[in-house]
């Protein structure tokens, strides 16, 4: 097992950054890393195979959490992280501080994620994903790999940031890398580590209601929508922020085949997202 090169900011990144015609992929990710990062690494390493280069970045931006959210107590793990990487043979560590990223303070020009980054968890964390995208457009452009790896389990992050890569030109290839969870169903999140255990056997219902949900696809969206929500008014410590049916990229959903059910809900301080593809049968 290689220890990954950790580069702390730009100009050690530069230095350690693949020679043209090496293929390169980024994960990008804000720390805490579990199973869920490990999928992305593994596709990430699939895509470039052992002659290219992984990068891994870690930073928890500021610039997409909103006042009163969880910046502070963001779970930061830094030597844990290192060795989870080097678990999975990435090559390269990108952990810029903030004064790297962010030379001139809070940017002045930022990425507008469009109506999309308005809905959905854009219409509970205003300013989130002009966040998102800003970090990740920055990123890209520092790492300029051929793919970046996302998950998706923040399944409106995925959808903006492919957007943006088509809208804006952007060269690297935007993977999405199916959401990792417990045995129970529980979508890993770096989050979760918040949960008392009264309140982990509460957040396993939202996986069960997007299962009951998906079962319910031969009778169409209003019979998935009801039957998710007949899993969730079960739990009354739940305080559900969205439970919404969407095409798979997110428009309103039209008629028979994919579509995508999303929901968002808080117990006690803790916020969790999660989501399932649903067959519509019509
Ligand atoms: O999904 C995350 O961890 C973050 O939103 C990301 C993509 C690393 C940008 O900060």
């Amino acid at each position: 097992m290689d220890t990954p090169v950790v580069a702390h900011d730009r100009s050690e990144l530069a230095g350690v950054l693949p020679e043209a015609g090496v293929r390169s992929a980024v994960v990008m990710t804000m720390g805490a890393l579990h199973e869920g990062h490990r999928a992305l690494m593994r596709a990430a390493r699939a895509a470039v195979s052992p002659d290219g280069v992984v990068i891994v970045t870690i930073f928890v931006n500021p610039l997409q959490f909103g006042p009163g959210e969880d910046f502070e107590r963001y779970p930061r793990t830094p030597d844990a992280d290192v060795a989870t990487c080097a678990d999975e043979g990435v090559d390269v560590i990108f952990a810029p501080r903030r004064d790297d990223l962010y030379p001139q303070g809070e940017p002045q020009v930022t990425v507008d994620p469009g109506p999309l980054g308005r809905e959905l968890e854009g219409a509970v964390r205003p300013g989130h994903f002009g966040g998102v995208l800003t970090v990740v457009a920055k990123l890209l452009n520092l790492t300029r790999p051929a793919y970046a790896f996302f998950g998706e389990k923040d399944y409106q992050q995925l959808t903006l940031i492919r957007r943006m890569a088509a809208d804006l030109e952007m060269p690297a290839e935007i993977i999405g890398v199916p959401t990792v969870r417990e045995p129970d169903g529980l979508a890993l999140s770096s989050r979760n580590r918040y949960l008392s255990a009264d309140e982990r056997r509460v957040g396993v219902s939202l996986s069960r209601a997007l299962l009951a949900g998906a079962d319910a696809g031969p009778s169409g969206g209003a019979a998935v929508l009801a039957a998710a929500r007949s899993v969730l008014d079960r739990h009354p410590e739940l305080d559900v922020d969205y439970l919404e049916l969407r095409a798979p990229n997110l428009e309103a959903v039209a008629g028979p085949g994919a579509a995508r059910l999303l929901v968002a809900a808080r117990i006690g301080a803790t916020r969790l997202i999660d989501n399932l593809e649903v067959q519509l049968s019509r």
